[in-house]
C-alpha cells in the first residue's frame, strides 16, 4: 500500500548539540505539537513531556522507520536528532523513505558550529568528515590543502584514524579536541597532529584540524 502523503505529517527536529538550551523555539514548539516523538533515549529523556507517546531509535535504523511508518497513520510525528538534521542524522533515512513533501525540517546547531565557536574560528571553507559512521576514505594531500577540517567521530577507531590523519597532515596543524560540547562535561584540548589523544574520550567528540596560524 503506497504512502497517502496528505494524512502524514513528519516533522525533523535539529535539537543542537547537547544541552536542553540550545534547542531553538521554534523546535520546542513542534516537540511540545507531536504526539508521537521518535529520538534516542538522551534526547527523549531530555525533550518529551510526561506522558507524551515515545519511540526510542537505537541502531536499527529500517525498524524505527517501520515503527514511524505505523505510527504516521494516526499521529503527527516528530523526530528529534542531535545537532543539526542536514549533518549525518536520521533525517536522510526518513526523508528518503517518506519524500520531503511529508517532511518539515527544522534546523539545528550542530555540533560542528559549536566546535567552531569554541574556538572562535569561522568555518566557511571547512571540510567535513565522518567518521562516526565509517572511516572516510580521503585525499590526504587534496586534504592538505585545506585550512579547517572537522571530523566527527568519538570512538576508539574514529580516534585511531583521526591521529593517523594527524601523522600524515603534519606540523602545520593544530589538533583541537572538543567533548561533549555545551553539556556539564564539555572539554577542549589541544595536541600535535599525529600525537596520541590521550585517557578515556566522550562518545560525543567532535576534532578539529586548524592551521596553526587561525589560532595565533
Ligand atoms: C551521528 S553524528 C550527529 C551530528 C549532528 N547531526 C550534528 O549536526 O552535530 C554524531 C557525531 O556528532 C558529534 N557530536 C555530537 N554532539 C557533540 C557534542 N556535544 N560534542 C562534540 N561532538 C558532538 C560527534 O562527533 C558524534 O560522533
Amino acid at each position: 500500500m503506497g504512502i497517502d502523503s496528505d494524512r502524514l505529517s513528519i516533522t525533523i527536529i535539529g535539537c543542537g548539540p547537547g544541552a536542553f538550551e540550545y534547542l531553538t523555539e521554534a523546535g520546542r514548539r513542534a516537540i511540545r505539537a507531536a504526539e508521537v516523538l521518535v529520538g534516542s533515549a538522551r534526547l527523549l529523556d531530555l525533550h518529551a513531556a510526561p506522558g507524551q507517546e515515545t519511540i526510542v531509535f537505537g541502531s536499527d535504523i529500517s525498524g524505527t522507520l517501520e515503527q514511524i511508518e505505523r505510527s504516521l497513520t494516526r499521529r503527527a510525528v516528530a523526530v528529534l536528532v542531535s545537532g543539526d538534521p542536514g549533518l549525518c542524522s536520521l533525517a536522510r533515512p526518513v526523508l528518503r523513505r517518506f519524500g520531503r513533501e511529508t517532511c518539515r525540517v527544522i534546523p539545528g546547531v550542530s555540533a560542528v558550529q559549536a566546535a567552531f565557536a569554541a574556538v572562535g574560528v569561522d568555518w566557511l571553507d571547512a571540510v567535513i568528515l565522518d567518521a562516526h559512521h565509517a572511516l572516510p576514505l580521503t585525499d590526504t594531500e587534496a586534504l592538505a590543502r585545506r585550512e579547517k577540517i572537522a571530523v566527527l567521530g568519538g570512538h576508539r577507531e574514529a580516534l585511531a584514524w583521526i591521529v593517523r590523519l594527524g601523522g600524515r597532515l603534519g606540523n602545520g596543524y593544530t589538533v583541537v579536541v572538543c567533548e561533549d560540547l555545551t553539556m556539564p562535561g564539555e572539554r577542549i584540548r589541544i595536541f600535535e597532529p599525529g600525537a596520541p589523544i590521550d585517557g578515556p574520550v566522550a562518545s560525543r567528540t567532535i576534532v578539529l584540524f586548524l592551521r596553526k596560524e587561525l589560532l595565533s
